[in-house]
């Protein structure tokens, strides 16, 4: 077991400590790539245009990301406690307004409704494992492989049923503990599947397509790009990396003193971030060699990659490799996505962890009901254009995680005193310390209301 069961030391979780820093950039980075990088991220590129897009998701996670994270862990590792209590005990120390802990109410609100959509995904790479044994793809055109997925989301009952099967696998990784649960598998997992994406890249090396899949990522073209798809991207940037509701604060809070925040926090944004590219660079060759569309949609990789795997050698087993590995790199993260709120009804309402997991379960799998049924029978019921998982989707990635993320920002910047941020960031006051503060200040939050301003069309 990876962490220590906490003593009665003040400034210490209740819950225990990573052993070392190695552990938490494990944990933060299991959370961080999933299903964001891997099935999201190609799709929004797909219907952003490219370049442009993945040029503004970059920049985001760099200017927002980046100082973002770094103050999720640093006032996890300050509170020690879950978002809603870390926050409460922040805002004493500081003598701030409680006012500030709707972060972890928002934050709360805003894992159970990503979890909800979350699992639903999680379900289409669960079935795909069987789906890739029973070597179904092999030989399979485009046009069978894109059957296949239309006849999944035809069907409720089969999304229902794997839905279900990805929330009981989560709940009760949850219900056992943090600490037994993550980091064995994935410190297997993570670099497997990090390998098995390059081998993926190199097989698209040689379709033919390779120059025009590298071009439509890398060669932005602004026209192609609205005040939407800048929305869509900043949204992103907080999603992938998990940021905005609390998640990376409380591993934050397991986090020994003696680590360099800033330091894991790079190192996890890099990670997330090549996987998300390595995912992009294995996809849109595929997709331009099959002549197919960019903008397919959430099913994206799921009519894309299979028609690979039909054709390569050994593509039987890589298949399955590879949606077992999504598979766990989303358990990873559905797992962050739920922990604050199992840690909350622990802390507050005195519930035993497999109670709390389960009154959680329960009520994600039921607003899951709304994602399953959005993709057929009430595909046709849509507000404002958007079908019930696409609206959720929208409201929680685009809205609130960068509120949140603008609320912590403030929060940091403007009212817990500057000493004790320099203090947890352990960077004294040069030249890194002000970068940060500088960016968390004034560049942060800026840019999260202009690109909201822009997207509203106010400016
Ligand atoms: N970062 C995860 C992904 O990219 O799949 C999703 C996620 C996990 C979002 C945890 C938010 C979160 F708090």
């Amino acid at each position: 077991m990876s962490i220590q069961q906490g003593s009665d030391n003040q400034n210490q979780s209740i819950h225990g400590l990573w052993t070392n820093r190695w552990m938490f950039v494990l944990a933060a980075t299991g959370s961080a790539v999933g299903l964001g990088n891997i099935w999201k991220f190609p799709y929004i590129t797909g219907e952003n245009g490219g370049g442009a897009f993945v040029l503004v998701y970059l920049l985001c996670v760099a200017v927002i990301g980046i100082p973002i994270m770094m103050t999720e862990v640093l006032l996890g590792r300050r509170g020690r406690s879950t978002p809603i209590n870390t926050i409460r005990r922040l805002c004493d120390e500081a003598s701030a307004s409680r006012f500030w802990v709707v972060i972890g109410w928002f934050g709360m609100l805003a894992g159970l409704l990503i979890l909800s959509f979350y699992s639903v995904i999680g379900g289409w790479a669960l079935v795909y494992i069987p789906n890739a044994m029973s070597g179904m793809f092999s030989g399979s055109t485009a046009e069978q492989v894109a059957e296949i997925f239309n006849g999944l989301l035809a069907s409720p009952g089969t999304l229902l049923f794997w839905h279900s099967v990805f929330m009981l696998m989560t709940m009760t990784i949850v219900a056992r503990g943090v600490e037994k649960g993550i980091e064995k598998a994935v410190r297997i997992l993570m670099p497997v599947l990090f390998v098995l994406l390059l081998v993926m890249v190199g097989y698209a090396m040689n379709l033919g397509e390779f120059a025009r899949g590298v071009a439509f990522l890398f060669k932005p073209d602004f026209s192609a790009l609205s005040a939407n798809g800048v929305l869509i991207a900043m949204g992103h940037a907080f999603f992938t990396l998990s940021l905005g509701m609390g998640a990376i604060m409380i591993y934050g809070a397991y986090l020994p003193k003696d680590v360099s925040i800033a330091k894991v926090s790079i190192i996890i944004a890099v990670a997330d971030t090549l996987v998300a590219l390595l995912a992009g660079l294995a996809i849109f060759p595929i997709v331009f060699a099959n002549g197919l569309e960019p903008s397919a949609g959430p099913g994206l990789i799921f009519v894309t990659l299979p028609i690979a795997f039909g054709q390569m050698p050994g593509g039987v087993f890589f298949s399955t490799l590879f949606f077992v590995l999504l598979s766990f790199a989303a358990l990873s993260s559905a797992i962050s996505l739920v922990e604050p709120v199992v840690t909350w009804l622990v802390e507050n309402k005195k519930m035993s962890r497999v109670r709390a997991s389960t009154l959680a379960g329960f009520v994600i799998w039921c607003i899951g009901i709304g994602t399953v049924l959005s993709f057929n029978v009430t595909s046709a019921v849509t507000v404002f254009e958007k079908t019930f998982f696409d609206l959720l989707d929208f409201i929680a990635t685009n809205i609130m995680l960068p509120l949140g993320g603008l609320a912590m920002a403030l929060f940091a910047g403007w009212f817990l005193p500057r000493l004790i941020s320099a203090d947890e960031l352990s960077m004294g006051q040069g030249a890194g310390f002000r970068v940060w503060w500088f960016l968390v200040r004034y560049i942060t939050p800026c840019a999260v209301v202009l690109v909201f301003l822009n997207a509203t069309k106010i400016i």
